[in-house]
């Protein structure tokens, strides 16, 4: 997350997330369901520009005509949540300008809601460290607390319990959203939970080791097949990809972008010239050359 703050104003550039690994470990009591995710940020950003109102109101304001500005919009909750924890009552008039596409596995909610904690903790002036945005940022959604720790984190329980991890090299990607998104509760309600789950070890250890050949072989989705299931472009998008030869290719979150992993930048250019030249057969999908953050 990027911040740039004047007085009255806070504007930052907020990114996309990719799971890297996504095992269910089991259903809970509570409808959720317990996780183990390597997650980690990619330079796809959203931009959020946070003002300060003399009126008491909330004002939300986008580029995306699709996107609900109201109060369910998960912006306007984490504002409701700052104010009801800090006990303020201040205006706040946001503008917000998508890139990151909606309904993608890309946790773009997830990181604006994350941007508002962070922008107006720093607008109000309220000095909260990292754990107390992180434990707020749990309470608006699963992903919301990866961002605190961002750009790359060992993810637990339902998601929310991040451990920071230092990837020692930045990972080229090519990502493709479908143009169609899938909703995360409909693909979850159509897992199934593996016994015994695969352990991700081996590509915690890929990763923080920067060997690329050994990431690409153990990417790892357990929502994939429910996702397909779905939304038959994920399978026939990351076919289309493994074509290509990348070091490997996966689903990301409950999708429906599917990426893949390059050995370089080099490499993740000519996939997406190779992708774009046959646009026709994409089926409207978007594609996006992205690196992880440091
Ligand atoms: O936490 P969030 O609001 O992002 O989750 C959206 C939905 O995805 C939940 O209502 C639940 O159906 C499903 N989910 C789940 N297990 C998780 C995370 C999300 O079943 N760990």
């Amino acid at each position: 997350m990027l911040m740039r703050h004047s007085t009255l104003a806070v504007r930052i550039w907020t990114p996309a997330k990719v799971n890297l690994f996504l095992e269910v470990l089991g259903r809970r009591p509570d409808g959720y369901h317990e996780l183990a995710t390597l997650m980690m940020a990619v330079s796809l950003y959203d931009t959020l520009e946070l003002t300060e109102e003399t009126s008491q109101a909330t004002a939300l304001r986008c580029n995306h005509p699709s996107l609900s500005t109201g109060p369910d919009n998960l912006i306007w909750r984490a504002v409701e949540l700052m104010r009801r924890e800090s006990g303020r009552s201040d205006g706040v008039s946001i503008r917000l300008w998508k890139r990151i596409p909606m309904a993608a596995g890309l946790a773009g909610g997830s990181s604006d809601a994350a941007a508002t904690l962070a922008g107006l903790n720093r607008l109000w002036r309220l000095g909260w460290d990292r754990d107390k945005l992180i434990r707020l940022g749990a309470e608006l959604g699963s992903d919301v607390s990866f961002f605190f720790a961002a750009p790359a984190a060992w993810c637990t329980g339902r998601g929310e319990q991040v451990e920071p991890l230092r990837l020692s090299r930045a990972l080229d990607l090519v990502l493709i959203t479908p143009p169609v998104g899938l909703s995360t509760a409909e693909v979850f309600r159509g897992v199934t939970v593996p016994n015994p789950p695969r352990s991700g070890a081996a590509l915690r250890q890929a990763a923080v080791e920067g060997d690329v050949s050994e990431l690409g072989r153990q990417l790892h989705n357990r929502l994939q097949p429910a996702a397909e299931q779905l939304c038959p472009a994920v399978a026939s998008l990351l076919a289309r990809l493994a074509g290509l030869g990348p070091a490997g290719q996966l689903m990301t979150g409950s999708g429906s972008t599917v990426f893949a992993l390059c050995r370089t930048p080099g490499e993740a250019l000519r996939l997406a010239r190779a992708l774009n030249s046959a646009r026709d057969e994409l089926g409207g999908a978007r594609v996006f050359v992205v690196r992880s953050c440091h």
